[in-house]
């Protein structure tokens, strides 16, 4: 065992994550207007036990307090998302007592010496927008790119790294696809004029961003995914795995570094569309230079091609009751099969290497062509926490999560590969979407009847961490 400590680059950035419905509650306050997710969560069996985010972690009554905590544990960097529905509730008309929250959280966290990074879309679509077909109608990436001009008036002096949007797949295909995330529709033509919607909007935003502020460091956030075949020797599948990674990875990262579809995806969704929603510099837009990419990295999978009448519903979702199809809307007998990894409480395969193997392939195939380093914009574990009497957890079992992931980000350093940041995800526990409040990925402890907010072991180790810009030998 080694016992020098693991040192990461100097400039290294550790942070935390947060999104916009997981923590700040005060969902009918100063002008907010309905999102997709307070629509949705009204759906009966839609989120586990109907919770919803009208509390949640109560962070916009606590912002405060929340920054103290993130500069007790040494954070550098605070990447949080700003809502649509609060800044511009009717999706046209900007709301200035919204934008105002996030103005004061933003020099609260400069105050506090932490760099402000800033998430436009994290999967709040005014309902005002979803009632005109949200991200199937191609005008609302023009209301994306006007809403990032708003924001940038307002906070732009300040606020120095812009995210477009967070996890475009999962806005587009457990949206419109799977029906397990807002707006909850089940119709896979729609998943894909969505997603183009999504990276024009994206496209369009960086385009707007630049145009006003040439210096600000823009980026997007994708969540991948490393699929790999599980017999090797079969082809199909080789092809499943293909496939995923066409629908998952590269249905976004090609069109964004080279300003193309995959041909194979292209073929493999021929007859859902997809091309149809391409117009005449579409691709262009989307492939505006930007400055940095965020991987959001949970774990890969194992997939293969199942027998016809396997179930299909996306894994790692609670259960509801209803129907759900598939996420992979061209590949409905693809299915990921447990490998016999530990798993996280939300049944997801604890899996490192597969980060190491991420980055570069990333690097190598797509921002290292481009010029650009990437940062890990989420990475981090629910487990079923157990507090003691004073509310706090011994979280060994997240430790050894994180411990284990940036480990396998270091190797990938030394392999050579441009990673600049680490944000753990989340700086608290909160909404997790269609678990609700059942899954915890904080490193501090939320308990929602008083609103007490506890650090964690985690959150002490990574405090640590930060500090020494080192991993413990
Ligand atoms: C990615 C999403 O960006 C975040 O909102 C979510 O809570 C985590 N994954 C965990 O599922």
């Amino acid at each position: 065992m080694s016992t020098t400590p693991l040192s990461f680059p100097d400039h290294f950035v550790w942070g935390a994550a947060t999104a916009a419905y997981q923590i700040e509650g005060a969902a009918h306050e100063g002008g907010r207007e309905d999102s997709i997710w307070d629509v949705f969560a009204r759906v009966p069996g839609a989120v586990a036990d109907a919770h919803n985010g009208d509390v949640a972690c109560d962070h916009y009554h606590r912002s405060a307090e929340d920054v103290a905590l993130m500069q007790e544990l040494n954070l550098q960097a605070y990447r949080f998302s700003t809502s649509w529905a609060r800044c511009v509730p009717d999706g046209v008309t900007p709301n200035p007592e919204g934008i105002a929250f996030y103005s004061r959280l933003v020099d609260q966290l400069l105050e506090a010496g932490i760099q402000p990074w800033l998430t436009l879309y994290h999967w709040d679509l005014p309902q005002a927008l979803e009632d005109r077909g949200g991200w199937t109608n191609r005008e609302t990436a023009h209301r994306f790119a006007e809403y990032a001009a708003v924001m940038h008036e307002a906070l732009g002096d300040r606020v120095r790294i812009w995210t477009t949007l967070n996890e475009p797949w999962c806005s587009a295909f457990l949206g419109y696809a799977a029906g397990v995330h807002a707006p909850g529709r089940q119709e896979p033509r729609a998943a894909l004029a969505a997603a183009h919607h999504l990276l024009l909007g994206h496209g369009l935003a960086v385009q707007e961003l630049r145009r006003r502020d040439p210096e600000a460091t823009l980026g997007i956030t994708l969540n991948l995914t490393v699929p790999d075949p599980l017999d090797p020797a079969s082809a199909a599948d080789r092809d499943a795995a293909r496939r995923i990674d066409g629908q998952f990875n590269r249905i976004f990262l090609d069109p964004l570094f080279r300003g193309e579809y995959p041909a194979d995806v292209l073929e493999d969704v021929h007859h859902l569309g997809l091309a149809d929603h391409v117009q005449e510099g579409d691709l262009t837009a989307i492939a505006a230079p930007f400055d940095v990419l965020g991987i959001n990295y949970y774990h890969g999978e194992a997939v293969t091609t199942a027998a016809p009448d396997a179930p299909s519903a996306p894994e790692g979702h609670a259960p509801l009751s209803r129907p759900v199809s598939s996420p992979y809307v061209a590949a409905d007998r693809v299915q990921s099969v447990p490998r016999g990894l530990p798993v996280t409480g939300m049944g997801w395969e604890v899996q490192p290497e597969g980060l190491r193997r991420l980055l570069n392939r990333v690097q190598e195939e797509y921002t290292g062509p481009a010029g650009i380093p990437v940062f890990i914009t989420e990475n981090g574990a629910a487990y079923d926490d157990a507090p003691d009497a004073s509310g706090f957890v011994d979280d060994q079992d997240r430790l050894h999560f994180f411990d284990a992931h940036l480990r396998a980000v270091k190797d990938a350093i030394d392999d050579g590969v441009d990673v600049r940041g680490y944000l753990a995800w989340s700086l608290m526990d909160n909404f997790e979407w269609a678990w609700g409040y059942h899954q915890r990925f904080g490193l501090v402890r939320v308990d929602y009847g008083t609103q007490r907010r506890t650090p964690k072991a985690s959150a002490r180790w990574y405090a640590a961490v930060a500090a020494a810009n080192a991993l413990p030998a």
